[in-house]
């Protein structure tokens, strides 16, 4: 388990009400791709996370009263996806007024339990942002890419050995 007593993650399919806040959420962050006249659509990719067993999946930071704190995905594509490498950890978002309070850091740490139950030896994130963040959740560069906002790095999540195993699923506490 991870994470604060104060909130819990579960999958998307399990909180379905939270993708609109999410998708409001995701617009707002990257404007580039999921704005007016950008090629993404939030509101499709979140449906896309219809799945608690194969990609592409997402997590929800929930409350305690059930208000949304923020998500992360696991996906077989991503910015970087050229190095043939995956699968990724992506839509990695904490809402403005909720973080530093170590949401974010749960969340890396559900999706890599996650990557880790489904099998892979190994997750991936292309990032220009959460760099001090995952190196201290012993993520490592292994190259670079480019987004719409200009390059981004590369990291790689071992998951053979390191962090313990997390529960993740409907009503788990975290
Ligand atoms: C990156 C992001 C997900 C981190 O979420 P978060 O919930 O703030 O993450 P955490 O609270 O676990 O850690 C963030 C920082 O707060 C610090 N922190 C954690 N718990 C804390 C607490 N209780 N009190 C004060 N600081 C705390 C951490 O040390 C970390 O420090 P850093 O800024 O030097 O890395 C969030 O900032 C975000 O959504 N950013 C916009 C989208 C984005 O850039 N996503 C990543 C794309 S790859």
């Amino acid at each position: 388990m991870t994470g604060s007593a104060d909130f819990r993650i579960v999958h998307l399919a399990d909180a379905p009400d939270a993708a609109s806040t999410l998708a409001r959420w995701f617009v707002a962050e990257w404007k580039t791709w999921y704005g007016p006249g950008g090629a993404g659509d939030a509101d499709a990719d979140l449906a896309a996370c219809e799945s608690r067993d194969r990609l592409p999946l997402c997590l929800v930071a929930l409350d305690a009263g059930g208000r949304v704190l923020g998500s992360a995905a696991l996906k077989t594509d991503s910015a970087g996806s050229e190095l043939g490498v995956g699968p990724w950890l992506a839509a990695l978002l904490v809402g403005p007024e909720h973080r530093r309070r170590g949401v974010g850091s749960a969340l890396i740490a559900a999706v890599e339990a996650e990557a880790r139950r489904l099998g892979f030896p190994a997750v991936y994130i292309s990032t220009d942002t959460a760099e001090s963040l995952l190196r201290r959740h012993g993520w490592q560069p292994v190259g670079s890419t480019s987004t719409l906002r200009g390059p981004a790095t590369v990291y790689r999540r071992r998951l053979g050995t390191g962090a313990a195993p997390c529960a993740v699923g409907s009503g788990t506490g975290v």
